[in-house]
C-alpha cells in the first residue's frame, strides 16, 4: 500500500469507530441490529447451499473478515444431533478498537481479531479456511484486488470466498470515509472500478478459480468464488512485510500533530451525530436514511 492510500484509508476510521460506539451504547439501537443479525442461529447466505457445503468437511473453519461489530451471519451447522456451534473467526483491521467497546458496553460477543484482507496471510496463515465470507468491506479496502489474491491464498482448496455488497456504494457515498471502489455486476462477470481503476475479477483470477456472481432481489451483488487450484503462491513472509509496511505508515501518520489533531476533531464530530442518531427509534432512523438516500 502506498503512503496516499494509507492517508486515505485512515480518514475513514473515525466514522466508522463513532458509528459502533453509539451502536453499541445505545440499547435500543444494538437490539435493533441483533434483530437482523443471524448470530447464534445456523448460517445460512444467500444463493449458495452453504449447509451441503460445510456439511461435508470436517471441523469447518469459516472467517468472516471486515466482520465490523453487526455478527451478521449464523454459527451454527444444523446436524441430525442437532446445532453444531461453528468455528468462525471475526477479523477486522479495528479489532483492537471494536474489543475496546465491546467491554466498554459490556456486550457479550465474541473478540475480533486482527487482520486485514490485503494483507491476510500473514495473520490468518496460508490454506487455513474453508470458507471466507466478506460482506460489505472489500469496497472498504484499500485495494480489493489484492485482498481477493489473499482471500484465495488464505483459502484451502475447494473452498469458498463468499463476497456480499451494496453495488456501486463509492458511487453512491461520493467517495468519503472508507468507500475508494465501486462493486457491480456486468453480464454476470464480477468488477471492481472507481474512477481511475476497472478490473474484471473473473478474468483476473480465472487461471485458480471459478466466479459465480448474480444480482440478489434487493440489489446486493453476491460473487462466489471457489478456489480450484494454488497456482497462486502465498507469500506470508511478504504479505506480513506489507502489513508491517503500512502500520509504520500509520505510526508515522499519526505522529504528525496536524493530522492527529484532524482525526481526533472528525471523531469527536461523527460522535457527536451518532450519539443522536443511533438514540432514535429504529423506523425513524430507517425514514430519516431513506429521506437522505432517496431509496
Ligand atoms: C460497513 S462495515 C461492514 C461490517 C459487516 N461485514 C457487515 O456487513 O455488517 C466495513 C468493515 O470493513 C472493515 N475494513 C476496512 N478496510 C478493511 C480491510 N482492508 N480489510 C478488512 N476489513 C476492512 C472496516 O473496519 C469495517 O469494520
Amino acid at each position: 500500500m502506498q503512503q496516499s492510500e494509507v492517508k486515505q484509508w485512515l480518514s475513514g476510521v473515525s466514522y466508522e469507530l463513532a458509528f459502533w460506539n453509539n451502536v453499541y451504547r445505545w440499547k435500543s439501537a444494538y437490539d435493533g441490529m441483533f434483530c437482523w443479525s443471524r448470530y447464534g442461529s445456523t448460517l445460512q447466505l444467500e444463493g449458495m447451499d452453504i449447509v451441503a457445503f460445510l456439511s461435508q468437511i470436517d471441523h469447518p473453519v469459516v472467517y468472516d473478515v471486515g466482520c465490523g461489530m453487526s455478527y451478521a451471519h449464523g454459527d451454527h451447522l444444523p446436524s441430525a444431533d442437532g446445532n453444531i456451534k461453528l468455528d468462525v473467526h471475526y477479523i477486522d483491521p479495528l479489532a483492537h478498537f471494536y474489543n475496546k467497546i465491546k467491554y466498554q458496553y459490556r456486550r457479550d460477543v465474541p473478540d475480533v481479531e486482527f487482520g486485514m484482507l490485503e494483507y491476510l496471510t500473514a495473520t490468518a496463515g496460508a490454506d487455513s479456511a474453508h470458507l471466507i465470507i466478506v460482506q460489505n468491506a472489500l469496497d472498504h479496502s484499500a485495494n480489493p484486488v489484492q485482498g481477493i489474491t489473499e482471500a484465495l491464498c488464505t483459502l484451502k482448496v475447494g473452498g469458498r470466498l463468499y463476497l456480499c455488497h451494496h453495488p456501486n456504494e463509492a458511487e453512491a457515498e461520493h467517495y468519503k470515509g472508507f468507500h475508494k471502489y465501486n462493486i457491480t455486476e456486468e453480464g454476470g462477470k464480477f468488477i471492481i472500478w472507481n474512477k481511475n481503476h476497472r478490473f474484471v475479477v473473473d478474468d483476473l483470477i480465472s487461471a485458480c478459480a471459478s466466479v459465480n456472481t448474480f444480482r440478489l432481489e434487493n440489489g446486493f451483488i453476491v460473487s462466489v468464488i471457489e478456489k480450484r487450484s494454488d497456482c497462486i503462491q502465498a507469500n506470508n513472509q511478504q504479505s506480513l512485510q506489507g502489513l508491517m509496511d503500512v502500520v509504520a505508515e500509520m505510526m508515522q501518520l499519526s505522529r504528525k500533530p496536524s493530522f492527529a489533531m484532524w482525526q481526533q476533531m472528525k471523531y469527536c464530530w461523527y460522535n457527536t451525530i451518532q450519539f443522536f442518531v443511533q438514540a432514535l427509534p429504529w423506523e425513524c432512523r430507517m425514514n430519516l436514511r431513506r429521506l437522505i438516500y432517496r431509496k
